[in-house]
This record gives structure tokens, C-alpha cells and sequence, in this order.
């Protein structure tokens, strides 16, 4: 059987390129959670409709017809790759992620994701989508260096960017993520905790690897 691999931890962690890294070292598929809550919650602002928890809201959520194409992510028809990478996404997405119904109508995607193995990224992948992955990592590191990652990502995709702003939003996103009632964002009792702050990305996949061969 193929292991599963979940790595869970705050905003600008490094999750996302060490687990993409470490996926492609290990042949296993990739899986960014955080980018199916980004689709929800730019879909759903777009149709109008507030951060608010209500009776219809999962199938609401079902029938976006949220899908995976490789890296790509799309709503219906339409590829939402690039927009879901954005402040304006960046400001809003935690709100809708804190919803049971958000959450509850994304877990049957998450997890048929699994069938030949994976590694996952996201904030509950321990407790809630995989509780029981072969491995869980807890990425973690300073929010400076978070901020600083997420500032540079951006500046690099040629978007405009302001580290104070990015700082800021970066610790208000982990105190809605940590503090919410639906799965927060907890270090999981099995999991191995890697601060990434002094760490170059090598050393992490590195260390990551060896965790996963044992
Ligand atoms: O890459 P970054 O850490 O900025 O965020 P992300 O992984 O794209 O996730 C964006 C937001 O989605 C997070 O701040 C959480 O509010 C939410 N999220 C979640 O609640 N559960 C997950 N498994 C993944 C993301």
C-alpha cells in the first residue's frame, strides 16, 4: 500500500513547496487543500454569498463542482488556478474555512484523493481528513519568516506586494485558523513538528523523507 503523507501547519509555513517536493521524491500524488478553500471561498463571495453558516450552505458548496485537474483547480467549467492566489483571496478565505458546512462539503473530495497514496497539505489533514496518515508532519516558523516567504512568492509571480500588509494578514489568518470551533489548527499528538525557520527547503524535504522511509 502507498503511504499517506499529511503535513498540516499556519500560513506561509512552507507546506505547500515541501510537500510538493517531497510528492514528487516519493512518486506519490500532491494534494493542497488549502487551494479547494480558496476555490470556495472566491466562488462563493463571487456569487455574493457572506461567510455565514446556513441550512443549505454544503449542498450550496457540492454542487460548485469543485475538481482537480493536476495542479490545476477548477469551478464548473471554469479554471481557477491563478485567481485563488490573490490578497483580496488571501483576506476572505479563513472566514468561509471556518464553516462545518464549508468543510464537511469538501471532505469527500479530500479524501478520494487517497486511493494511491499522497501527500497532503492543509490544517486539519491529522485530525479530521487523514487521521490516520502513515506520517504527520506539523510545519511551522516564525511569522516574519512566513510573511517574508509569502512576499517574496508574490513579488516572483510579478504581483504587487506589501510585506507589513502580508505580516499582518498572515497573523490574523493563524488566529481565525488556531481559534475557530470547526477543526483548528492544533499540532496533532503523532506528529512530528519541523520549524522551517533556519531550515533551507533541501533540508526540510530531507528531513521529511527520511521521516517517511523510516
Ligand atoms: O498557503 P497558505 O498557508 O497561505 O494558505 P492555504 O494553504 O492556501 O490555505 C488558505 C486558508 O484555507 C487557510 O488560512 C485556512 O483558513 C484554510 N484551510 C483550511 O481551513 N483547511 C485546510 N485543510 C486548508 C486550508
Amino acid at each position: 500500500r502507498r503511504p499517506i503523507v499529511v503535513l498540516d501547519g499556519p500560513a506561509g509555513a512552507g507546506k505547500s513547496t515541501v510537500a510538493r517536493m517531497l510528492a514528487r521524491e516519493l512518486e506519490l500524488p500532491f494534494l493542497d487543500t488549502g487551494a479547494l478553500y480558496r476555490a470556495v471561498a472566491y466562488w462563493l463571495q463571487r456569487q455574493k454569498v457572506p461567510p455565514e453558516e446556513t441550512p443549505d450552505l454544503e449542498s450550496r458548496v457540492l454542487s460548485l463542482g469543485v475538481r482537480l485537474e493536476g495542479e490545476r483547480v477548477l469551478v464548473g467549467q471554469e479554471d481557477v488556478t491563478a485567481a485563488i492566489r490573490t490578497e483580496a483571496v488571501d483576506r476572505i478565505v479563513s472566514l468561509y474555512a471556518a464553516l462545518p458546512s464549508v468543510r464537511r462539503g469538501l471532505l469527500e473530495l479530500q479524501r478520494s484523493q487517497a486511493e494511491q497514496g499522497l501527500v497532503a497539505e492543509g490544517r486539519d489533514m491529522a485530525s479530521v481528513v487523514f487521521p490516520r496518515a502513515d506520517v504527520k508532519v506539523y510545519l511551522t516558523a516564525s511569522p516574519q519568516v512566513r510573511a517574508r516567504r509569502r512576499h517574496e512568492e508574490r513579488l516572483a509571480a510579478g504581483q504587487t506586494s506589501d510585506y507589513e500588509a502580508i505580516l499582518r494578514q498572515v497573523e490574523e489568518r493563524d488566529r481565525i485558523d488556531s481559534s475557530r470551533e470547526c477543526a483548528p489548527l492544533r499540532v496533532d499528538e503523532g506528529a512530528l513538528v519541523v520549524d522551517t525557520s533556519d531550515l533551507s527547503l533541501p533540508e526540510v524535504v530531507d528531513r521529511l523523507r527520511r521521516a517517511v522511509e523510516g
